[in-house]
């Protein structure tokens, strides 16, 4: 399945993502600027912060409790924010767009 990046400038990037891999893992694979992912996937840095287009958050669905109060400590947090390391791609989510933070360019 395939990933939207909208960069903060309005670029898309589109990344191919395979399925059962995380969101974040695709986006440092193909060098996502923004995406630093310090913790490797551990859910405890929220530097994989990304904002989910609002029809796709419908899919992805809100953050457990743990992954909300990471959230916190992420710069322009948005209704739709989610850690792209909790997302694992599948088919239903070919498409799914997310925006990258400009404070973590
Ligand atoms: Fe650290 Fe996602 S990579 S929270």
């Amino acid at each position: 399945p395939t990933a939207r990046f909208v960069m903060p400038d309005g670029t898309e990037r589109a990344v191919d993502v395979p399925d059962g891999w995380s969101l974040m893992e695709g986006a440092r694979r193909d060098g996502i600027p923004g995406i630093v992912a310090e913790c490797g996937g551990g859910a405890t840095c929220a530097t994989c912060h990304v904002i989910v287009d609002p029809t796709w958050y419908e899919v992805v669905g809100a953050p457990p409790d743990t992954e909300s109060m990471l959230l916190e400590l992420a710069s322009e947090r948005g209704e739709t924010s989610r850690l792209s390391c909790q997302i694992l791609m599948t088919d239903a989510l070919d498409g799914i767009t997310v925006r990258v933070p400009e404070s973590q360019l």
